[in-house]
């Protein structure tokens, strides 16, 4: 048994959850006020018997080592370690050679400084001081200069061995031996959360690609770190929020300004780790995206995943043309801090932005921001924004409300008990993975499903996988299911996994689920197609085609019709 397994099993999460909040018992659960959000009934629910928790207020849940996490705001490492101690478990230490590791990256950083106090950093302080970047911030922030040779800094740092410098990203191995990555580039340390260099950017003066950065090394794995966050954790604690921009120059021009807790997602999406990377500081994320690129589908869904992760998500919009870099340098910090205290809250931002990236005139396209707004529903908790957003898509779509509701709610509701006020809704979707994760789902329509992974979302499409792979080994245990899932994914799951579905025949409930899920969308998909051929059919004025359609169109439409009413 792993070190994971181990404590997963020997940990009381009772004991371990009843340390931070007063837990009375429920039936075979035990109950609290959530110590996420301000909870006046007690809403957050622990399952001795699963071994997991969820808050029905806020929707955070998951299992013993991620309430540790959350509560003391600690890392998935940190989490473990104090637990192994706690239960005299033994982690295998990965430690020592780290620690080397980390002082070659140190070095050469030191080497890239002193090349840009040297002579051959002329350039790039000349270029720094024009873009505003005044000495005292070199320091701060680390900079540095990679001279235009092809050895400098092997020459430099050979005394750590070409193999390390490889490993590290520093260098390149070429058909005639090893040269500098970094050359006749800029550079910007990228650290992480305790500063420690575990990476590097090079930008170039001109020409592509604007940005070299250091690949995944044993320091450094993309999409892991927020460049920044070693100088802004203190602010954004202070301010209560975190202020995300894409790039490093935004980061030091607004840190300069004095908005300290700006970090940088470096120009990918934001990841899982980011966001759980933030939600250790802070409960509050704005972003301020270049206006064009906050729209775009990868920003939103890393905006979906700040959401996933219990943050509250704002989004800021600057002038069209200017970056934040641009316009805190231009307009300063009074500016910039009205912009950000009128950021958007996401729930708005979306639906303008889906209204963009779609082609509304064609019912693709509106099923298409059904279905993507669908997605977010269930962690839009208050009713009256429900209602908003449902008017605002129903405007957009020139559908009637009712209509987009529904779509939206998904139909099927539990049972609701007495005792939980606001039930949350379950949508087809949450049923299917329920009890496909529960092993209540027949195989042959477990194949089936699982043929058409496509239709998950993409938080699920990870619990689905999950469950695939842990159901070739044998039978999957819904327990240790969560623990290798993403924070976001071991949240919604766990949330399932505690409620008690009230429904009075969980065959129907399952009926009605895979209905909604999949067999109508199917239907829908396939007589769209038919449609669309009949069409074609009709403008080659192919007869024979026609007649064959149209029979095929009438079958769609009386299984759609035998389908419906059977329920
Ligand atoms: P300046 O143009 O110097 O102001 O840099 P910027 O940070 O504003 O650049 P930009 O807005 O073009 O891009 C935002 C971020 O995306 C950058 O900070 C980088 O993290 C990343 N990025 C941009 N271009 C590249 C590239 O060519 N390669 C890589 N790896 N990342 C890039
Ligand atoms: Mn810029």
């Amino acid at each position: 048994m792993g070190a994971l397994e181990e404590i997963k099993a020997r940990v009381n999460i009772v004991d371990l959850i009843g340390r931070y909040v007063a837990l009375k018992p429920a039936g075979k659960n035990y109950k609290a006020r959530c110590p996420f959000h301000p909870d006046d009934t007690p809403s957050l629910m622990v399952s001795p018997e699963k071994g997991l928790w969820h808050c029905f207020g806020c929707g955070a849940g998951g299992d013993a080592i991620t309430f540790l996490m959350r509560i003391e705001r600690l890392s998935f490492q940190e989490a473990l370690a104090k637990l192994a101690q706690e239960l005299g478990i033994e982690l295998r230490q990965g430690g020592e050679g780290k620690a080397r590791l980390f002082q070659v990256n140190l070095e050469a950083l030191r080497f890239f400084q002193r090349e840009l106090r040297g002579p051959s950093g002329e350039k790039a302080r000349a270029y720094l001081l024009s873009r505003g970047i005044e000495e005292k911030l070199w320091e701060k922030w680390g900079l540095g200069y990679a001279p235009p040779g092809w050895d400098g800094l092997l020459r430099v740092l050979s005394r750590f061995g070409v193999q390390t410098l490889l490993e590290l990203g520093l260098l390149i191995m070429g058909e005639r031996g090893p040269y500098d990555r970094f050359r006749d580039r800029l550079i910007f340390p990228i650290r992480d959360e305790q500063g420690r260099v575990v990476a590097f950017a090079g930008r170039a003066f001109e020409g592509d690609p604007k940005y070299l950065n250091t690949p995944n090394s044993p320091l450094f794995t993309k999409g892991t770190v927020l460049y920044g966050l070693d100088l802004a954790k203190e602010a954004i604690r202070r301010k209560g929020r975190a202020v995300v921009v894409e790039g490093y120059t935004d980061v030091i021009t607004l840190h300069a300004v004095g908005v300290e807790e700006a970090v940088a997602s470096m120009g990918t999406s934001l990841t899982e780790d980011q966001a759980r990377l933030l939600s250790r500081h802070t409960e509050e994320v704005v972003i301020a995206y270049d206006r064009d690129a906050a729209g775009e589908a990868s920003a939103l869904r890393g905006m979906f995943i700040l959401h996933g992760a219990g943050l509250r998500v704002r989004v800021a919009s600057f002038p069209p043309e200017e970056d934040p870099d641009s316009f805190a340098r231009k307009a300063g910090k009074k500016a910039v801090e009205e912009v950000l205290a009128q950021a958007q809250p996401f729930h708005e931002f979306f639906v303008t932005a889906l209204s963009s990236r779609h082609d509304l005139s064609q019912p693709a396209g509106k099923e298409a921001v059904l279905r993507e707004a669908r997605e977010f529903w269930p962690t839009i908790k208050s009713a009256v924004l429900r209602l908003e957003i449902a008017q605002k898509l129903a405007d957009l779509l020139g559908l009637p409300l009712e209509e987009v509701q529904e779509a939206l709610r998904g139909v099927t509701k539990p049972v609701s008990s007495a005792e939980e006020k606001e039930e949350p809704l379950l949508t087809p979707e949450d049923l299917v993975v329920k009890f496909l994760v529960e092993g209540k789902i027949p195989d042959s329509v477990v194949t089936e499903i699982l043929a058409e992974e496509r239709r998950f979302s993409e938080v699920y499409r990870e619990v689905v996988r999950r469950w695939t792979e842990l159901r070739a080994e044998g039978v999957p245990d819904p327990g240790l299911l969560v623990p290798s899932l993403s924070p976001t994914a071991a949240a919604r799951l766990s949330r399932l996994l505690l409620l008690d579905l009230k429904v009075a025949d969980e065959n129907q409930a399952l009926e009605e689920a895979l209905l909604r899920f999949l067999y109508l969308p199917r239907l829908a998909e396939r007589m769209e197609a038919v449609k669309l051929a009949l069409k074609d059919a009709e403008r080659r004025g192919d007869q024979e085609a026609l007649r064959h359609l149209t029979l095929e169109f009438q079958r769609l439409c009386r299984e759609r019709f035998e389908l419906l009413r059977r329920r």
